[in-house]
């Protein structure tokens, strides 16, 4: 069942908040984002919302691709994207259109935190639909500080001080030509965080492994493996139990697109999920990735 409540918080702004589940997710209603996008106040008061509730949305919004970019970059700058190209008279704006042309297979299929493979993985995105197929393309978002609250006690304590690295190469690379593969390794190390990430705003825990995690680099210690066979398949299951948690339905909202509309999602927090079901229609994506911090 879906909880719809009110937001207690007053937003001054005559805005209205919905919280869509229990675990996160708010829809947003009387809010123009190409007046957020101008407006310092009305600015701060939708990142007051993006940390409470994770993920915001938003519906009919005919801002241009200009505003839609500034109301990006008031959270920092943008970066673009290895793999999908950007529009050309916006960088930084990534354009994920799918259409008859596509591939059925692609790389939206798995729950991910955007770029983890990148040593400063982005903070967060603000996603607007361009074009929605008549039925599907649904995203689903996931509350990872409530995954790992959720752990049971043994596991946090297991996890404390792990680390894991993310990788392109094994990800966006793996369909290529082996030489583009190396360079792509090349240009992208794999990059190592924390497996357990500290929020930088809000202090929260955040469960931090997802599709692009591919191995602990610190978890053959005498506390783990007692004898070589502990570390495989311990440690890959450990890793495989961890990367599930983000499936689980009561830590998730999932938003049906309409065009216009638009989602803002903090990266750190969150992870996501593009269904793909809506093959052979059409779903044009825009996306303005922002530049995050170090997560140590
Ligand atoms: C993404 O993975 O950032 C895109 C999500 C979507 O297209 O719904």
């Amino acid at each position: 069942m879906t909880i719809t409540a009110v937001d207690p918080a007053d937003t001054g702004m005559q805005w209205r908040v919905e919280q869509l589940t229990c675990s996160l997710g708010a829809e947003v209603f009387g809010v123009d984002l190409g007046e957020v996008s101008r407006s310092e106040e009305q600015f701060a008061e939708l990142s007051a919302l993006l940390l409470r509730h994770k993920v915001l949305f938003f519906r009919d919004q005919d801002i241009t691709r200009g505003e839609h970019v500034a109301l990006a970059e008031r959270f920092g700058p943008l970066e673009d994207h290895p793999v999908a190209g950007s529009d050309p008279e916006h960088p930084g704006l990534v354009r994920i259109y799918k259409d008859l042309d596509s591939p059925a297979e692609h790389y939206e299929n798995a729950f991910h935190c955007d770029a983890t493979w990148r040593v400063i993985p982005p903070m967060g995105s603000v996603l607007r639909c361009v074009e929605s197929p008549p039925v599907g393309g649904d995203t689903i978002w996931v509350n990872m500080v409530e995954a790992y609250n959720k752990l049971p006690a043994a596991v946090r304590e297991q996890i404390a001080g792990l680390r894991a690295r993310h990788s392109i190469e094994a990800s966006f690379g793996a369909n290529l030509p082996i030489e583009q593969r190396h360079a792509m390794h090349e240009r992208f190390p794999d990059a190592e965080h924390p497996v357990v990430r500290t929020h930088p705003e809000t202090g929260e825990q955040v469960l931090f492994v997802n599709a692009f995690t591919t191995h602990f680099v610190n978890y053959h210690t005498p506390a783990n493996v007692r004898f070589g066979a502990d570390y495989a398949p311990g440690a890959g299951d450990l890793l495989r139990y961890l990367i599930s948690q983000a499936a689980i339905p009561e830590y998730q909202v999932r938003w049906r697109w309409t065009p216009n509309s638009v989602a803002i999602w903090d990266n750190r927090s969150t992870q996501h999920y593009a269904v793909q079901d809506y093959w052979p229609a059409v779903r044009k994506m825009e996306r303005a990735g922002i530049v995050g911090t170090p997560t140590f």
